[in-house]
């Protein structure tokens, strides 16, 4: 295919990776990559533009979008479409809703649309953006790709005691309460973002399925892994584990790789995956969770046609979707 791209969290560090393997390996495809803070003052986004410097003849455009501002997303959302419709960038052939945010070091923060920020930049911004364009994917449709994890099973895991879960009040999803660990519940407000997205795809995949003019449109979660040498682990996190991450985990990455949990590797392995099945060429025409690219199980509220209905109404309604901005028309009975 030769259509644009978009890719959220573009300087993040497997969105680095990922870029540079879609420039390299896809240069018929339109890249827009989007970032919190496009100026130059940022690090990130300056790595990001030297990957892009390295493509002369590659269509890219660098846009600001803040995940936490939904006002933010809408706008880009409207922007995108007109340019779209206009021809001034080809059809949608993918999104990937790649970027996140944690705080292990402090309690839950809400946004200026009053969502904990976790929750809103992983999963409800993406939905939001993800709704609004499905009528700007091509005729051959093409893929939405979601970030999941490991962390999104409920179980215990060794960041947290608490397990991701899904309230009895939906509303505490977006408002959740403190706790004097933070580190524990900060990973928990993380493995329940990840649930909650991971669920929102099975319900996605349902609905495109009974909409004849989008059930070519593929959505897809992927936990591409444990990506040790991420910034993730220097940004609002204690430093023990920046400690553990960088002088533990790290140097025994190959040990660990090969004789216990072949699921740690490098964002550079993790970023290859993402885009291949981003794109289509991993598990064409396949929907639902994969670890890596293997074709795997989800936690079992992902399965759960009533938990899904749930989560998709509430989502709706965080992600100020409705009938006159969103063209999954199966979505509204
Ligand atoms: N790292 C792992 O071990 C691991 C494991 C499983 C799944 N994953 C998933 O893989 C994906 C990539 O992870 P990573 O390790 O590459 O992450 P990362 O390096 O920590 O980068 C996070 C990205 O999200 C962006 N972001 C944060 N808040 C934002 C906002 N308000 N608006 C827009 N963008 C925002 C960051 O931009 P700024 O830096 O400008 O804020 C950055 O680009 C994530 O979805 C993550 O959950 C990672």
């Amino acid at each position: 295919m030769s259509g644009t791209v978009i890719l959220t969290g573009a300087n993040s560090s497997v969105g680095l990776h990922a870029v540079n393997h879609l420039l390299e390996d896809y240069p018929q495809s339109t890249a827009i990559l989007t970032v919190r803070n496009a100026t130059d003052s940022d690090v990130n986004t300056n790595s990001l533009r030297s990957i892009v410097s390295q493509y002369s003849n590659a269509r890219v455009s660098i846009v600001e979008v803040d995940l936490s501002d939904l006002s933010a997303v809408h706008k880009f959302a409207d922007n995108l479409s007109a340019s779209i419709a206009a021809g001034e960038y080809p059809p949608l052939e993918a999104i990937i809703c790649n970027a996140f945010y944690w705080n292990l070091i402090a309690d839950p923060q809400l946004s200026i649309d009053g969502y904990e920020i976790t929750m809103q930049v992983g999963h409800i911004s993406h939905s939001a953006l993800v709704l609004r364009l499905l009528d700007r994917f091509g005729p051959d449709g093409g893929r939405v790709e979601t970030l999941s994890s490991i962390a999104h099973y409920r179980r215990k895991n060794s960041m947290t005691q608490f397990p991701p879960e899904i309230p009895s009040d939906l509303n505490q999803l977006v408002v959740p309460p403190p706790n004097e660990d933070k580190q524990g519940w900060g990973s928990h407000l993380y493995g329940t973002s990840k649930l909650i997205i991971t669920i929102w795809t099975y319900a996605l995949n349902r609905y495109l399925q009974n909409d004849p003019k989008l059930s070519n449109i593929t959505a897809v979660a992927i936990n591409p892994g444990n990506l040790m040498d991420s910034r993730a682990y220097r940004t609002n996190t204690p430093t023990s584990l920046r400690v553990m991450a960088r002088y533990l985990m790290q140097p025994l990455l190959p040990f660990i790789r090969r004789f216990l949990d072949n699921q740690f590797r490098p964002s550079s392995a993790a970023a290859i995956d993402i885009i291949d099945l981003g794109l289509g060429k991993a598990h064409a025409g396949e929907r639902g969770y994969f670890t890596l690219l293997d074709k795997d199980e989800p936690d079992s509220a992902a399965l759960d046609e009533e938990i899904q209905n749930q989560i998709w109404a509430k989502s709706m309604e965080w992600a100020k979707i409705t009938k006159d901005n969103c063209s999954l028309t199966a979505a509204f009975g």
